[in-house]
C-alpha cells in the first residue's frame, strides 16, 4: 500500500502570527471580523492559496463560522482556491488595453506557454489570468507578474519576461512620454506638484516643500467647523466620481452620535480608464495623508482607514511607510503635536472587486464581508463603518485639502470654473499620441485635451468616439468635443465627468466591440443584489454579443435600449445606472454602427 504523504499542518508561522496580531489592533475589539480580508491575504501568502483547510484555520482565528469565510472568499477575485503558478500572469483586457492590443498579448502568452487563460503550465511555473482594468491604462497594454507591473507591453517584451520572470520589472519597455503631467509650465499644479521627488516617504522633503503646514495650522488655530467651512467655501467637489461638495459632506457628519466617528479614504480605483490614485499614493503619500488627518479633525474621527485596492502592492507599502513616519514624528497618534487630538490611520487592503469602490460596498468590505452596497438612507455620515458616522472621500479629493487650508478657499476657487473649482487629474488613454495623467484646471475643453495636451490622434486616423469619465460615462460624438471638462458641463452634455478617465477611440476599432467589453465588465462586477442590475447587465451583454456576431435584428437594438432604460435610478447603488448609461448613449448617438452590424450580419470593419 502506498504510504500517505501527510500535508503540512495549516498553522501560521511565528512571523505571520505576529503580523496577524498587529492587524487585530487596527479594528475595534468587537469588530474583529474586519480583519478577515487582510488575514486571508496573509494566509494566502503563507500557504500559497486559500484552501478549505486555510478557511477553517482563519475562521478559528477570528471566531467566525467557516461558512462566513467561504462566502467572502468566493466574492473576491484575488483569492486563489488552488495555488497559482510560481509566476502568476494577469493580463488586463479592459477597454484601454483592448484599444492597445491586449488580445495580441494574451494570444502570445498562450502560444508561448501552451496554456489558456485560467490554466497553469504543467511544471507549475506560470499561470495566466485575464483581468479587468489594473489602473495603468495610460501605459497599456499591461500585465502583472505577481505584484510587478509590466507596462507598454509588446510581444518582444513578453518574450523577455517569460524567459526571465524574476526580472519582469526591468524587462518591459518603460515609455517616459506616458508620464507627462504638465502641459504648460505656468499651469497650477496642486496634487502632482511633488511628483518625481526622490523619496516620497521622506517627511523632511515633504516639509521642505511646505508639507504639514496645514495640519499644524488646523491643530493650532482652527476649530473643526471652521475647517469644514473653508473646504466648503473652496468649492472642492469629490474626485471619486459623484462630484459632491467635500465640505458639505463633512458638515453632514452626525455630531450627536455617541458611536466613534470614522474617515475612510477610498483608494480602490477600479473604474476602467482611471489611473490617478495609484500614482498619487506612490508619488506623494504625505499629501493625501495630511488631507485625511485634517478631514478626521473636522469630522471628529480618531481612526481613519485607507482602503487600498488589493493589486496595489507598491502603494500599500509606501502609504504604510508614510504613516509610520508620520506616527514617529508625532503627526499621528496620541495628543498630536500637543493639541490633545488623537488620530490613527490604518491601511486596509481589498481583494479584488470593483463594487468595493462604491462607498457602502467599501464599508461592508472593510467590515470583513462581501462588498455588497447598502441601501441608503441611512447615509454613512449618520450610520457608516461599525455603525459609526463615517465620511468616505477619494484620495485625490483629500490631497487637495492641505493647499486649500494654507492658501485659502478663495485661491482654490479662482482655479477652474465657477462651482467646479481647482484642478483635476485627467487620465487619458486609448488612441492619442501622448496618453498619460495630466493635472489641469477643471473646465478645459475636451478638444484642447485631446489635440493640444495629448498630441492628437495617431497619423491618418479619425476620431470615432470619446468616453469622457470612465467606463460608466455616456459616450460623446466627435462633434461634441468642445464640451468643457467639468462636472456640470459634462452632465449637461448627457454624460458625466466621473473619475476623470478619458478614453479616446479612433476609427480603427469596432465601437460595438468596445461597448460589448464594457457591458461584459458590468455584468461580471454586478454584486447581484438587485434584479434590474443582475439581470439587466447580463441581457445587455447577451444582446450586444448577438448583434456583434451577426445574429441581431433592429428589434434587438430597441430591446437593448428598453432594457437600459429600465435599469437606471431604481437599484441600491448606481452600478446599474453606470451599465445603462453607455448603452443608452451609443444607441442614441451611434445607432448606425449597430444597424450596420445587423445589415452586414456581423462586424462590417476588418481589424
Ligand atoms: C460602482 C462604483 C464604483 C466606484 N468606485 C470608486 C473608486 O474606485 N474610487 C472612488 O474614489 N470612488 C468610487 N466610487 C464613488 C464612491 O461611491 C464615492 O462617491 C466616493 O468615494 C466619494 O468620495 P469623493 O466624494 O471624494 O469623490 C464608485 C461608485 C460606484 C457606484
Ligand atoms: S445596482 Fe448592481 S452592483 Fe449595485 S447593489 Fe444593485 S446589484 Fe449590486
Ligand atoms: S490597465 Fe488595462 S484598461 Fe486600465
Amino acid at each position: 500500500m502506498p504510504t500517505a504523504v501527510a500535508s503540512p499542518p495549516v498553522v501560521f508561522s511565528e512571523a505571520a502570527l505576529a503580523k496577524f496580531r498587529v492587524l487585530l489592533t487596527h479594528y475595534p475589539e468587537k469588530h474583529r471580523r474586519a480583519a478577515l480580508i487582510p488575514t486571508l491575504r496573509l494566509a494566502q501568502r503563507e500557504f500559497g492559496c486559500v484552501s478549505n483547510e486555510v478557511i477553517e484555520y482563519v475562521a478559528g482565528l477570528l471566531g467566525l463560522a467557516p461558512v462566513q469565510v467561504h462566502e467572502v472568499v468566493g466574492f473576491y477575485t484575488l483569492f486563489h482556491r488552488e495555488p497559482p503558478g510560481k509566476y502568476h500572469l494577469q493580463v488586463c483586457t479592459n477597454v484601454s488595453c483592448m484599444l492597445n492590443g491586449s488580445q495580441k498579448i494574451v494570444d502570445h502568452v498562450c502560444r508561448r506557454l501552451g496554456i489558456r487563460p485560467d490554466q497553469k503550465t504543467a511544471d507549475g511555473k506560470f499561470s495566466l489570468e485575464t483581468v479587468e482594468c489594473l489602473a495603468s491604462c495610460g501605459t497599456a497594454p499591461v500585465m502583472m507578474v505577481n505584484d510587478t507591473y509590466c507596462e507598454n507591453l509588446t510581444t518582444d517584451a513578453v518574450d523577455r519576461i517569460l524567459d526571465d520572470p524574476e526580472r519582469a520589472g526591468e524587462l518591459w519597455i518603460p515609455n517616459e512620454a506616458n508620464y507627462i503631467r504638465r502641459w504648460k509650465t505656468e499651469d497650477t499644479l496642486i496634487v502632482t506638484r511633488r511628483f518625481n521627488n526622490p523619496d516620497p516617504v521622506s517627511l523632511a522633503l515633504y516639509e521642505r516643500d511646505g508639507g504639514n503646514a496645514a495640519w499644524r495650522k488646523v491643530l493650532e488655530e482652527m476649530k473643526p467647523d471652521e475647517v469644514t467651512e473653508v473646504v466648503k467655501q473652496s468649492g472642492l467637489v469629490g474626485r471619486g466620481g459623484a462630484g459632491f461638495s467635500a465640505g458639505l459632506k463633512w458638515s453632514f457628519i452626525d455630531r450627536k452620535s455617541k458611536e466613534p466617528h470614522y474617515l475612510t479614504v477610498n483608494a480602490d480605483e477600479g473604474e476602467p480608464g482611471t489611473f490617478k490614485d495609484r500614482y498619487l499614493m506612490e508619488q506623494d503619500p504625505h499629501m493625501f495623508l495630511e488631507g485625511a488627518s485634517i478631514c478626521s479633525y473636522a469630522i471628529g474621527a480618531h481612526t481613519a482607514y485607507v482602503y487600498i485596492r488589493g493589486e496595489f502592492g507598491k502603494a500599500q507599502e509606501i502609504v504604510q511607510k508614510a504613516i509610520d513616519a508620520r506616527t514617529a514624528a508625532g503627526l499621528l497618534g496620541k495628543n498630536i503635536l500637543g493639541s490633545g487630538f488623537d488620530l490613527d490611520i490604518h491601511v486596509h487592503t481589498g481583494a479584488g472587486a470593483y463594487i468595493c469602490g462604491e462607498e457602502t460596498g467599501l464599508l461592508e468590505s472593510l467590515e470583513g464581508k462581501r462588498g455588497q452596497p447598502r441601501s441608503k438612507p441611512p447615509f454613512p455620515a449618520v450610520i457608516g463603518l461599525f455603525q459609526g458616522p463615517t465620511i468616505i472621500n477619494n484620495v485625490e479629493t483629500l490631497a487637495n485639502v492641505p493647499d486649500i487650508i494654507v492658501k485659502g478657499a478663495a485661491w482654490f476657487a479662482s482655479i477652474g470654473v465657477p462651482k467646479n473649482t481647482g484642478t483635476r487629474m485627467l487620465t487619458v488613454s486609448g488612441h492619442v499620441m501622448k496618453p498619460g495623467y495630466y493635472e489641469l484646471p477643471l473646465g478645459i475643453p475636451l478638444r484642447t485635451l485631446i489635440y493640444d495636451v495629448c498630441g492628437g490622434l495617431r497619423p491618418g486616423r479619425q476620431l470615432a468616439a470619446v468616453i469622457p469619465g470612465g467606463a460608466s460615462s455616456g459616450w460623446l460624438l466627435p462633434s461634441e468635443i468642445d464640451v468643457p471638462m467639468d462636472f456640470n458641463s459634462l452632465r449637461a452634455a448627457g454624460s458625466m465627468a466621473g473619475s476623470g478617465a478619458v478614453m479616446v477611440i479612433d476609427d480603427s476599432v469596432c465601437l460595438l466591440k468596445v461597448l460589448l467589453r464594457i457591458e461584459e465588465f458590468f455584468q461580471d462586477e454586478s454584486c447581484g443584489q438587485c434584479t434590474p442590475c443582475r439581470e439587466g447587465t447580463g441581457w445587455l451583454a447577451r444582446v450586444l454579443h448577438k448583434i456583434e456576431h451577426g445574429e441581431g435584428t433592429k428589434a434587438d437594438i430597441d430591446l437593448a435600449f428598453s432594457i437600459a432604460n429600465n435599469m437606471a435610478g431604481i437599484t441600491i447603488c448606481v452600478l446599474s445606472d453606470a451599465a445603462a448609461m453607455p448603452m443608452q448613449a451609443v444607441i442614441k448617438k451611434f445607432r448606425p454602427v449597430l444597424e450596420a452590424h445587423v445589415e452586414h450580419r456581423g462586424c462590417p470593419q476588418t481589424h
